[in-house]
């Protein structure tokens, strides 16, 4: 059977991490996070002191760094020049500065090389904000996974609840919508919805009628004359 190209785009907290996970174990695919990507990059220009309005230093960084992803645990790992920094992208201060990477034109074309090649074979689902729109146009599949910043910001709310810190549930939600205004309002790829995506709506559903709704959709892709 043939081997797909599986993007969803979407903001953050529409609970795309989890669904992209869910459907490359289904289909035995290869998940990739390009958002981890972007964090890495970040990390290292935090450990360089790299001044973000200095070009140069950002190409010669992009040309040295090696970014790729460990799957041979249970957990998938990513490793920034041969280190595991699957923990140390995900803190509040490499969260910030990410945004602001993401924004630089030689980081996305570096990552936009990177994300093609660990794509091109197909037998992927990529998650991102750009995926279906930017880094695989022709991708067979598109997911747009969107839900209110009401309830991404509740969900993520009861997420760092559980996880025993404790904020405060509008000012979280306020923080999910600055984040949206970042991420579709810079100049550079923004979160960008392609014309041919699907749209899914996840503020009232559980993950598994999400997961149920996507494979739904796959399925009948791959098999050819059932397509919509
Ligand atoms: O999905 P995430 O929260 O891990 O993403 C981290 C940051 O990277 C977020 O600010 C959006 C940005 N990003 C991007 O610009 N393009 C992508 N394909 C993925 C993430």
């Amino acid at each position: 059977m043939k081997k797909l190209i599986i993007a969803i785009d979407g903001p953050s907290g529409a609970g795309k991490s989890t669904l992209s996970k869910a459907l490359a174990d289904s289909l035995h695919y290869t998940n990739i996070d390009t958002g981890a990507m972007f964090r890495a990059v970040a990390l290292q220009t935090m450990r360089q002191s790299i001044d973000l309005n200095d070009e140069q230093q950002i190409e010669a960084m992009c040309r040295s760094i090696d970014i790729r992803f460990d799957r041979s645990g249970t957990e998938e790992r990513i490793l920034l020049n041969g280190e595991d920094v699957s923990a140390a992208i995900r803190t509040p201060d490499v969260s910030l500065l990410t945004a602001q990477v993401a924004a630089l034109p030689v980081v996305r074309k570096t990552l936009l090389n990177l994300q093609r090649q660990m794509g091109e074979n197909g037998g992927v689902v990529l998650e991102g904000r750009d995926i279906g729109s930017v880094v695989f146009p022709d991708a067979e599949v598109k997911f747009f996974l969107s839900a209110t910043a009401q309830q991404r910001g509740k969900r993520r709310y009861l997420e760092l609840k559980a996880k025993g810190i404790e904020v405060d549930l509008d000012q979280t939600i306020a923080e999910v919508e600055a984040r949206d205004l970042a991420d579709s309002s810079r100049q550079h790829a923004p979160l960008l919805r392609a014309a041919d995506a699907i749209d899914i709506d996840s503020t009232s559903m559980s993950i598994s009628e999400v997961l149920s709704k996507m494979l739904g959709i796959i399925n009948r892709r791959m098999i050819p004359g059932t397509e919509r």
